[in-house]
């Protein structure tokens, strides 16, 4: 199934389901039990001025409830940050790690040719710096949410080059020593055959475009840790077969990649085997790299049930596959994809209702926020 860009095929069936779920409460008072222990040092100041239009989030700074051997992050979702006090108080007490969910994307960026719009992403950044939280970088080439001057514009392969190269010094430049980790290569893989999309950038530049990104953000900031990133390859599969070949011949070309991304979008009709998703992180790390869950989330329109048995379910994913995270020692950082229900990108994105999330739509905590803590606090 296609999305609307065209550009993004997803595993599994994505049936639109019209009738909305009701959130059934659920108090699980394990995470406010817990004593309240500072969050980790100093916050690094922004580096370059921000523009004067950058809107201000203010929050009052919270103690996190939370302390886990594991990086527990969560994407932000910029209106939700400036507009709801409890959503921000939320990731400000739970969580050591956050990413733009769409304001670093190449079309929120760079809107206009060489002209940079870091108004939205600096004003998550100061956020994240505020509240002791480190900020992932996503993402620097992707298939989609490209602007329409690159989509539709004619260039030749130097020119393509070009772009891109000034794309990513400018971007990773500009967060140099403020964002710890990139996603700089998204998603390049189909979904079978195992071959690379051919996408704007394989079409404009060929493969090479993988490497020299690497090379260029490594140029850019030498210190963040640079990531390849997809979805359907957390377990060992022909995609993720595919990608551990790529990384393997980067790694032994030298080129800068330091870690690989598994997004973790499931269906409680898709399910990863635990001990496969194990094996995988394991193959990655023999590699030298770093291994992320970095975008997880489960859609439960699919179950069969009672909605109490489908959250249940969803919780058994959840715990599942932070198990998996919590005993490679490779994998250090565990990203959701929005935490409450109240945002997620489900709704609009795939035209479906659901509840993806940990927290529900009214902030209470779901078993799949059990699951976590279960895995993360032992
Ligand atoms: C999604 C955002 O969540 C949506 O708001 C946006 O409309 C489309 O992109 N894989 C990725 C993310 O790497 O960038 C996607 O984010 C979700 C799938």
């Amino acid at each position: 199934m296609r999305n609307r860009t065209g550009d993004h095929s997803w595993t599994g069936d994505y049936r639109r389901n019209g009738a909305p779920y009701r959130l059934w409460p659920w108090f699980g008072a394990l995470g406010l039990a817990l004593l309240l222990l500072a969050g980790c040092g100093a916050a690094p100041t922004l580096r370059t001025p921000t523009a004067p239009a950058t809107p201000t989030i203010t929050a009052t700074p919270t103690l996190k409830v939370l302390q886990t051997a594991i990086n527990l992050g969560t994407a932000v979702n910029y209106d939700a940050l400036v507009n709801d006090a409890e959503y921000r108080a939320l990731i400000q007490r739970y969580f050591t790690t956050t990413v733009p969910e769409n304001e670093m994307k190449f079309d929120a960026i760079e809107p206009q040719q060489g002209t940079f719009d870091f108004a939205k992403a600096d004003a998550i950044v100061r956020f994240a710096q505020e509240n002791h939280i480190a900020v992932r970088g996503h993402v620097l080439v992707a298939n989609g949410q490209l602007p329409d001057w690159l989509k539709n514009g004619s260039f030749t392969r130097d020119q393509a080059m070009a772009i891109l190269k000034n794309h990513i010094e400018t971007v990773v430049g500009h967060y140099r020593g403020q964002v710890i980790s990139w996603d700089v290569i998204n998603e390049a893989f189909l979904d079978g055959p195992w071959a690379l999309r051919n996408n704007f950038w394989m079409r404009a530049i060929g493969p090479d475009y993988i490497s020299l990104a690497f090379i260029w953000a490594h140029e850019a900031d030498p210190q963040a840790v640079l990531y390849y990133n997809d979805y359907s390859a957390e377990e060992m599969n022909g995609k993720s077969s595919a990608i551990y070949a790529l990384l393997k011949n980067l790694r032994a070309q030298n080129i800068p990649v330091g870690g690989v991304g598994l997004e973790a979008h499931l269906t409680l009709a898709y399910h990863p085997n635990p001990t496969s998703v194990a094996a995988n992180m394991a193959r990655f790390a023999a590699l030298g790299l770093e291994v992320a869950i970095t975008e997880m989330d489960v859609q439960i329109y699919q179950g069969s049930g009672t909605q109490a048995q489908r959250l249940q379910e969803q919780a058994r994913y959840y715990g599942d596959i932070a198990s998996a995270c919590h005993h490679t020692p490779a994998c250090k950082t565990f990203v959701i994809w929005g935490f409450t229900d109240k945002y997620s990108w489900i709704y609009d994105y795939w035209k479906h209702a659901d509840a993806p999330l940990p927290f529900d739509a009214s902030y209470a905590p779901k078993p799949a926020w059990q699951a976590l803590l279960d895995t993360f606090l032992k």
